[in-house]
């Protein structure tokens, strides 16, 4: 897929160190020891030791008829691969659960339940560019999140992602309702045999906001956007979590007014006769920066927090409220579509103001990651539920729903990409550990 800005984006990680490709054998050694012994440090297990000596793609399948071992290589993919530039391949494999082995698929998410007749959506994976991304392992995910906790905060697709991975991990665990409200925007889970804790933040605008009228010009309520406010609701909850997972996006389509130090500022389509219509990307930004500042500003919170990438919807033939439908059956590919339009502006922003953010935060200690799952969505337009989120009789707003994911379905690849970046934290510490090493010995070794 071309993206109209690929050479602006630069790899999250690509800050890294990197090894030496051929340091002397003696050396290579010592350091894989040391990774292992660190490694093994902070997760106990010994299967992910396998999992971080990165299989090589063969260049030919078929070449190899005898029995060979992969070619292992003390390389980190996001070094010299970026896991988030792909295709989507076939996998006679998956589905990995279904609405019957899994209870957590939001009714509108079920789309199964409501007669979907085809099923070769669920039968993709994610393949980057030049590396593997593992398909995601429920039982190594959790010890690596044993005794740790990780919030989602944003909207409705943030609970898709959610309960998605609910059903991935359903193979070893459910989790048990330890919420602490009623409230079903606000959830709490909690693994036991783990100690791990999972939650969900509502926030479709990450910035203080009110629904100042339930119908607006639209029909679609009408909200207030304090644009230089936290959400409290999130902001003051977040600071025990290990990891916590931002987005946001859809709901900045609708009418909205804006507010700067409670004062209007602008708004997008509000139809207001004094006030000035601003573009939602105006919101967007500020939202997005206010929201970084919140994370930035917490002195407590030593989590991780990846800021997961827009999830472009694909409504075809018409807007969502104008008879648009997405009837796709198959992934499109990389050369059949690229991000364009509203996608772009909004992905673009996300970019921008993460790159500031990692920048201010870096003095503070915090670490900010990006979860970059645009490229991956914006090639599944036929992963939504269109008309099969609810019966037919039904009316319900979103009738065809473009925006959403089936579950099972495309969005189990955000956990595929989840565990390989949690893995790669698990690189990083090596890295900052061994430089500790080098620098307290008094060498000045560099391994760049
Ligand atoms: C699961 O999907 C099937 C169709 O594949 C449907 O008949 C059934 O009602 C669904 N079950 C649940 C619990 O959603
Ligand atoms: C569970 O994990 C939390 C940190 O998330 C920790 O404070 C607590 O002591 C752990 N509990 C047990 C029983 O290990
Ligand atoms: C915010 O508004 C108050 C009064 O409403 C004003 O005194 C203050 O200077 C304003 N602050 C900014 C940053 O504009
Ligand atoms: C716009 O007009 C309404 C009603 O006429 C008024 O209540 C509001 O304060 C005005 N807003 C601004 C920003 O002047
Ligand atoms: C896209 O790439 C595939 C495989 O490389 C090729 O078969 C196909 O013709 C290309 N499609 C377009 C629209 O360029
Ligand atoms: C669906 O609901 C809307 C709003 O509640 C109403 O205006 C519309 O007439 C309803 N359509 C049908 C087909 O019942």
């Amino acid at each position: 897929m071309k993206l109209h800005h690929d050479q602006s984006m630069e790899l999250p990680f690509a800050k890294n160190p990197t090894l030496q490709r051929t340091p002397k054998i003696v050396l290579l050694i010592t350091l894989t020891l040391i990774l292992l012994a660190i490694i093994s440090l902070h997760y106990p297990l010994s299967g992910l030791i396998n999992s971080i000596f990165i299989s090589k793609v063969p260049s030919s399948p078929s070449s190899s008829s005898s029995v060979q071992e992969p070619e292992k290589e003390i390389i980190i993919s996001s070094e010299k691969c970026d896991i988030f530039s792909g295709e989507w391949v076939p996998n006679p494999e998956g589905p990995y659960y279904t609405n019957t082995t899994c209870w957590a698929i939001h009714e509108h998410q079920n789309c199964m339940k409501y007669g979907r007749p085809d099923t070769d959506f669920l039968k993709w994976r994610w393949q980057p560019d030049g590396c593997e991304l593992p398909i995601f392992n429920p039982a190594q995910f959790l010890e690596i999140v044993r005794g740790k906790s990780l919030a989602f905060v944003g909207d409705s697709v943030a609970r898709n992602q959610m309960q998605s991975m609910i059903c991935l991990l359903s193979r070893i665990e459910y989790p048990i309702d330890v919420s602490y409200t009623p409230n079903e925007n606000f959830k709490r889970w909690r693994y036991k045999t783990y100690n791990f804790t999972l939650a969900t933040f509502w926030t479709p605008h990450l910035v203080k906001s009110k629904e100042a009228d339930t119908n607006g010009p639209t029909n679609t309520g009408l909200f207030n956007l304090y644009l230089d406010e936290f959400d409290e609701e999130w902001t003051t909850q977040i600071d025990d979590f290990d990891y916590v997972i931002i987005s946001a996006g859809h709901w900045f389509y609708r009418p909205m007014v804006y507010y700067e130090n409670n004062t209007i500022v602008g708004c997008k389509y509000c139809q207001y006769d004094n006030v000035t219509d601003m573009p939602m990307y105006f919101g967007y930004r500020k939202a997005l920066k206010t929201a970084f500042r919140a994370i930035n500003s917490l002195n407590n919170y030593k989590g991780i927090t990846l800021l997961r990438t827009f999830s472009p919807s694909h409504f075809e033939n018409g807007l969502w409220n104008q008879g648009g439908n997405c009837v796709r059956t198959r992934p499109f590919r990389s050369n059949e579509t690229s991000l364009e339009g509203e996608n772009w502006e909004l992905y673009m922003i996300q970019i921008e103001e993460f790159k500031i953010a990692e920048k201010q935060g870096r003095s503070g200690g915090k670490k900010l990651r990006l979860l970059d799952t645009t490229q991956a969505m914006l090639l599944r337009p036929d992963g939504h539920p269109s008309r099969y989120g609810h019966w037919p009789h039904e009316n319900v707003t979103l009738y065809n729903d473009c925006v959403h994911w089936c579950l099972p379905g495309p969005i189990d690849a955000w956990s595929d990409f989840l565990l390989e970046m949690l893995k790669m934290e698990g690189i990083r510490s090596f890295e900052e550990e061994k430089n500790k090493i080098y620098a307290s010995s008094g060498k000045n070794m560099r391994f760049r």
